[in-house]
Order: C-alpha cells, then structure tokens, then sequence
C-alpha cells in the first residue's frame, strides 16, 4: 500500500511537471469542499463597513476571466485597463489557491466556484436563494502562463457603450440573447464603481429596493437581488453628469452633482451607458458617451429598447431573475475548452486522504 502510494505520487509529480495546465485536472470531492469552505472564510475576512467586497469582487473576477478567445481559463492582464481594480481580489485568491490547491484544480475553476460561493453567500439571509452551486461544474483549462494572460486581444465591453454595442458584446461573446444580456447584467447590483479604476463613481443600488430581511446586516451591495431592475425601471428620470471631464455617467436629477464631488456616504446610485441600454435605446455621440436624449426630455425623450421588457419583468419578480440569473451565469462560467464535470463523489481513504485531483489528458482519459 505504502509503496503504491510512493509510485503514485511521483508518477503524478513528474506528469503535472511535463503536461501543467495542458491536462485536465478534476478535483476530488474532499478538495472541492475544502476550497469550498476556505474561499467562504476569505469572503467574510475582507470588511468594507457592511460590504463583503470580495463578493463583488470575484463575480466580476468570473465575468472578465471569462471573456476572450481562451475562455474562463485562470488568466486576467492586469495591464489592460478594463481590468483595473481585480488584482486586489486575485492577489487574495492566488495566495490561497498557490498553497492549498496548486495541482488540486485548476486555477479558472478556482475563480469561477470563488463567484457561486460569493453569490451563495450574497443571498444566505434574503427570500430568494442563488442555488448556482448544484449546477457547478468542474475541469476548466487554464492558459499555460496562469494567472498572468498570454492572450491581449480581449474584446471587453465599456460602460460608455451604447444599446447596439453592449447587446452585440453579450452575443458574440457568450451566444446570449437579449433576455440573457438583460439578465446577467443584474450583477450589478453587487459592488461599486471606483474613480481609480474604471473612472465612474458610486454603487448601483441603495437600500431604496434592497430585498433583505430585517435583522440582515449586509449592505445592498452585497447582497444578489433585483434592486439594480427596480431602480432601473421604478426611478424614471435619469440625467447624464460629467464625471471630472472623462466620464458620462447616469445619476437621479434629485442629486445633480456628480459623484466625484460628494463624499462616500452623499452619493448617488449611478448607472452606466450600457446599464441604461436594457431600458432605453442609448446611442453616444461621443467617445465618452455622451448621449443626446434623456429619458424625460419633452424635446428629446429616449426611446425604451427590445431589452426593456426584460428589465420590467425582472424587476416585477425577484424569484424569476434570481432563476434566470443562476442559469445564465453558469452558462457564462462553463465556457471552457474542456468538457466540465460534475465533481465525483469519492470518499475513499486514497483519494480524501493523499488525493491530488484526478489528472485527465486532452481526449479526457485517467492518466492513472
Ligand atoms: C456591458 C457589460 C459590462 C460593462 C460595460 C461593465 C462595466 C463595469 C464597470 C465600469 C465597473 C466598475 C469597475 C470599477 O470602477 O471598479 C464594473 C463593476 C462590476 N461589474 Fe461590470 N460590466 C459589465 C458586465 C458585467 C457582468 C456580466 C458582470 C457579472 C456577471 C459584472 C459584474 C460586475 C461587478 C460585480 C462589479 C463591481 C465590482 C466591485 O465592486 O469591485 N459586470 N462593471
């Protein structure tokens, strides 16, 4: 037995030196609920006031390690400017997937069950549960330079696009229809825009529409509910403002000054150009996104777009998006060169004890 295990592990050993991120490696049950627990644990570490902002933080870590010709493949370019912001969550993510699950599974799978447990955290004490776990998939492919990108040609969306723009990224992106885009774009009712990263400023949501119970003490923006819909839908007159000369952005008329100008806890919720496209029909006229209608212009009113059907119906019922929503988002997070797995129910002495996840070459045969 003692030998076996010795030949094992250097026969492992040498094909994860010779085939690293070229395999597909499946992890057992014991490592998948132990990451399942740890990456628990480092969500509730990092504290914002009320905001759990790893949360938010690894949802859009998922979505952007998602989008690109390598799909969700474990690798993030920090260079690139739409990504600014994240590696203050990847840092935290690699440290612990470096010491504990290095060879256990891959590191895009790492990511992508880092966001389904946020997610599942994120409605732990509201009506209406994200359930994406039972749907969780395993065996995604790293890119061979993981977590550093080899790939720059990346087509990321801007949130100064416009309705043509955002809805054509989600379809040639994802394959998402116009209900999927509308939904998925629900997310952003977790976390922030920050001025030193994507140049906008301020949440989307506040506790106007927030679906938690009392006694729940996370903020809005932590929590996955259809507030985003309903301050879409319910607040009618948005107004664009100038965010320090390089940004347009949407606030509430009632709160004219932009949000850069205003201290953390004065700010309005905000929404972006492409936030207003599953509402309205948003066409910029500049590349910072300056658009000539307004929702309640009598001269020039906006027109409501395909999508705001969509956004109507998602903010009527938060247990249909929360439904849709889980099923989009899987259907983001399976994009993968790999065909994914459910994660094998073993409990054998071998594989909880000394396993090193289950090795499989490209045509998905056990190396051992
Ligand atoms: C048209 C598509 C999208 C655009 C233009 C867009 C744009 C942005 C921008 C500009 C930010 C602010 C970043 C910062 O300043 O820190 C942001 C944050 C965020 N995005 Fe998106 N996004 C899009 C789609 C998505 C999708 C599909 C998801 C997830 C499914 C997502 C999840 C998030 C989350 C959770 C945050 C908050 C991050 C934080 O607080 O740290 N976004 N997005």
């Amino acid at each position: 037995m003692k030998n076996k295990i010795v030949w094992s592990t250097i026969a492992y050993s040498l094909t994860f030196f010779l085939f690293a991120n070229s395999v597909q490696i499946i992890p057992t049950s014991y490592y998948f609920e132990k990451a399942k627990t740890d990456l628990l644990n480092l969500i509730e570490s990092v504290k914002h006031g009320n905001d759990l902002p790893m949360i938010a933080g690894t949802v859009r870590v998922a979505f952007h390690d998602c989008i690109g010709k390598g799909k969700c493949n474990g690798c993030i370019d920090h260079s690139l400017s739409s990504n600014k912001g994240l590696k203050r969550v990847t840092d935290r993510l690699d440290a612990l997937y470096d010491v504990s699950y290095k060879g256990k599974m891959s590191r895009a799978d790492f990511y992508a069950l880092a966001a389904v447990i946020a997610l599942t955290r994120s409605t732990a004490n509201v009506p209406d549960k994200y359930d994406g776990l039972k749907t969780f998939k395993v065996g995604r492919k790293d890119c061979n330079t993981s977590p550093v990108d080899s790939e720059t040609n990346s087509d990321f969306p801007k949130g100064s696009d416009g309705t043509s723009k955002t809805l054509g990224f989600f379809k040639r992106e994802f394959g998402f229809n116009t209900r999927e885009a509308v939904a998925i774009l629900g997310a952003h009712t977790l976390g922030r825009c920050h001025l030193q990263n994507s140049g906008f400023v301020g949440a989307w949501v506040d506790n106007r529409f927030s679906t938690a119970l009392p006694g729940e003490t996370l903020a809005p923006t932590s929590i996955l509910d259809n507030a985003y819909f309903r301050m879409i839908v319910d607040i009618v007159p948005w107004i664009q403002v100038n965010i320090n000369g390089t940004r347009i952005q949407w606030q509430e008329p009632k709160n004219p000054i932009p949000n850069d100008k205003l201290p953390e806890s004065k700010r309005s919720p905000l929404l972006l150009n492409s936030d207003m496209s599953i509402s309205w029909i948003i066409t910029p006229t500049d590349n910072i996104g300056t658009v000539s209608c307004t929702p309640t212009s009598r001269r020039n009113p906006c027109r409501h777009s395909n999508a705001h059907t969509y956004a109507k119906l998602y903010a009527q019922n938060n247990a249909f998006w929360i439904k849709e929503f889980t099923r989009v988002f899987n259907k983001m997070i399976s994009r993968s060169e790999y065909k994914l797995k459910k994660v094998p129910k073993t409990n054998s002495y071998e594989d909880s004890y000394f396993d090193n996840g289950k090795v499989y070459n490209d045509a998905e045969e056990e190396v051992f």
